[in-house]
């Protein structure tokens, strides 16, 4: 018997090792030789005295074991990489309970969320070791794949890194009615991609692999675990596809060519579901997608090369390949039938250009925005609430960056002047810059009276991290038209 392991154990290491080689290799199944982990969904309970549905985050380091017998050391909340999916709907009134367990300061921000500047866990709302913080609002947006990380400056890329990151679920009337996939864990997944590179046991993660874009590894994993699969018991499986990667940009399709329905984006459901054979997403940006599976039916995601100019960057520690072979899906030999996608899916809920105020624009460049790297105590830009406005932003840069604003999700008016592609107009709140790119984008700062905040600025940045670290990041406030930005900011940040 335990011959019979040991040789196995010997035989899984060479075929570890020709796999570190041979980054991509025909989708066999000694390839994919772990079944996906999928978070658990976050325990919650309501709280009678405030009706609060309220969760509970503890920040945590530990120890992970990607690989058998190796353990690596990681970072996660409420476990040792990652983060439980936190789910609420539209129109509760939520809390989380954060306790940071790390050694060192941190944040929780709510990428992609609509709340109060004070709830939304930015740099300035730092919780030191062993500290907590319980930020509360009410959930005001539609059905949508949002996520939660550490934001604290200069600190990101190094904490999302290590495994602080996890999903955040809203659901709404609309979504719980239609025929969607949406039984989760079983044909509605969760898809965290990251790049990983080891040294030893440990994580790599050093100032070498770090020039231009940020740090970049030499293989993926999907929820934390490498080389996965995904075994399939419906017709259609709904993947929400989550970059949660720190510097990578990528760009999904299937192996055996097979087509999907992309349903939604970072902020919510499309119109209708739109037929699609890639889907690119950089550092920060979500996609739903809905496959069509037959039984017995093997594929694998792969994220193919971009074939723009972010390749040339993303590639260099690569051999100058730039493709990975992400997660196989295996269908079992019956399915559940499942019924044909909805041709509507939601009311988009998309700003109006025509109603902008204001127009704003942004130079993007790795050394700052507008010429300006991020200060913690200047507000760049001071916005009225209730207002739209249109923001140009600009990529001349020679290297790609992305751009992401709190708060809100945006309506991208156009890519270099024309109709942006049907993946960029639904819900966004972040989006892919190569060089030489330019968008106008439509926001809207609604919200009630608590949203005007003079004091406690939101970001907005690049989120390949390693940028935003290093200062490609800049602050706004939402006022009331009878208001100015104040002098000093308040939070409690202790640099
Ligand atoms: Cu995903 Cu400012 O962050
Ligand atoms: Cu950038």
């Amino acid at each position: 018997g335990s011959l019979v392991v040991i040789l196995a154990l010997v035989i899984g290491g060479g075929v570890l090792w020709l796999w570190s080689d041979a980054k991509v290799s025909a989708a066999g199944e000694d390839t994919f030789r772990n079944e996906l982990a999928v978070p658990p969904l976050a325990p919650s309970r309501v709280d009678n005295r405030t009706g609060r549905r309220v969760f509970d985050l503890r920040a945590q380091s530990g120890e992970t074991e990607f690989r058998p017998g190796r353990k690596t050391p990681t970072a996660g909340f409420n476990g040792n990489y990652l983060g439980p999916t936190l789910r609420a709907k539209r129109g509760e009134k939520v809390e989380v309970r954060i306790r940071n367990g790390l050694d060192e300061a941190s944040t929780v921000h709510w990428h992609g969320m609509h709340l109060p500047a004070r709830m939304d866990g930015g740099p300035h709302r730092m919780i030191g070791p062993g500290g907590s913080w319980s930020p509360h609002w009410t959930v005001g947006q539609p059905a949508a794949t949002l996520w939660y990380h550490p934001h604290p400056h200069g600190e990101t890329e190094s904490q999302v890194r290590r495994g602080l990151a996890g999903m955040f679920l809203v659901d709404d009337d609309r979504s719980e009615r239609l025929a969607l996939p949406r039984r989760y864990g079983v044909d509605d997944l969760p898809v965290i991609v990251q790049d990983v590179r080891f040294d030893g046991a440990k994580l790599a993660f050093g100032h070498k692999l770090m020039q231009n874009v940020g740090f970049l590894g030499d293989r993926t994993m999907v929820n934390g675990t490498l080389d996965p699969y995904a075994v399939v018991h419906d017709e259609r499986v709904r993947l929400r596809l989550l970059n949660a990667s720190t510097a990578r940009t990528y760009r999904f399709g299937f192996t055996d060519g097979r087509g999907f329905a992309l349903v939604g984006t970072d902020g919510g459901l499309l119109g209708r579901p739109a037929a699609m054979n890639r889907i690119q997403l950089s550092p920060g940006e979500r996609a739903e997608i809905v496959v069509r599976m037959r039984p017995g039916d093997r594929t694998v995601l792969r994220s193919y090369p971009q074939g723009n100019y972010g390749d040339a960057w993303q590639s260099r520690f690569n051999g100058g390949d730039d493709t990975f072979d992400v997660l196989q899906l295996r269908a079992a030999d019956t399915l559940r039938p499942s019924p044909s996608l909805p041709s509507r899916l939601a009311g988009q809920e998309l700003p109006d250009p025509a109603d902008a105020v204001r127009e704003r624009y942004f130079e993007l460049r790795k050394s700052g925005i507008n010429g300006r790297k991020m200060a913690m105590d200047r507000i760049d830009e001071t916005v009225t609430r209730g207002t739209t406005e249109v923001w140009t932003v600009h990529n001349g840069n020679g290297m790609p960056h992305n751009f992401h604003i709190h708060d809100v999700q945006f309506r991208i008016v156009s890519v270099n002047g024309r109709k942006p592609p049907v993946q960029l107009r639904g819900r966004k709140d972040t989006v892919f810059l190569p060089n030489g790119t330019t968008m106008k984008l439509a926001l809207r700062f609604n919200g009630g009276p608590e949203f005007a905040d003079p004091g406690t600025p939101y970001m907005f940045h690049c989120h390949l991290l390693y940028h935003e670290d290093g200062g490609m990041m800049g602050q706004f406030v939402v006022v009331d038209k009878t208001q100015r930005a104040a002098a000093t900011i308040t939070g409690n940040h202790s640099h």
